[in-house]
């Protein structure tokens, strides 16, 4: 793999390397804001090396996040963890990557390990969740 470690060029911005950490879910954000966990865990992984590293999906409104747990960018006060994140990154010699999401009308469950696929006792009523078991 002799271009592993080589530079990557795409228009103005370079990765170090063609390396690339892809977009993996946590659960451990509240109320969508990233906190010291992913600015540990993004950071790290730059840290590690990474050209390239995405934090997970970021759900652009909070019925689109798989679970209640998850980033997201719906709202100004999500803006300074996210910026702390990308911030950590760069520091560390990656490039930042964003993955927008929303997850459907299936998505802002419970997370994983408090019994996925229930929505929270105090899930605000909506419509998006007809039939979401079908
Ligand atoms: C814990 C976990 C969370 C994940 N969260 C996301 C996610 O937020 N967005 C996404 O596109 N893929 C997500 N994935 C899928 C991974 O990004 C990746 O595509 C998958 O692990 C396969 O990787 P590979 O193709 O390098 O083997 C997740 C995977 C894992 C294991």
């Amino acid at each position: 793999m002799p271009d592993l470690f080589s530079p990557f060029t795409l228009k103005d911005v370079t990765l170090r390397n063609r390396i690339a950490m892809s977009p993996m879910t946590m659960h451990r954000s509240v109320d969508g804001v990233m906190g010291d966990y992913h600015v540990m865990l993004y950071g790290s992984r730059a840290a590690g090396g990474f050209g390239l590293v995405f934090p997970e999906q970021i759900a652009i409104t909070p019925e689109g996040r798989t679970t209640i747990a998850c980033a997201g960018l719906w709202d100004d006060r999500h803006i300074e963890g996210l910026a702390r994140v990308t911030r950590i990154i760069k520091e560390m010699g990656g490039v930042p990557a964003i993955q927008l999401g929303h997850t459907g009308r299936k998505g802002s469950e419970q997370k994983p390990w408090e019994g996925k696929r229930q929505l929270p006792p105090d899930h605000p009523p909506d419509t998006l969740h007809h039939g979401r078991d079908s």
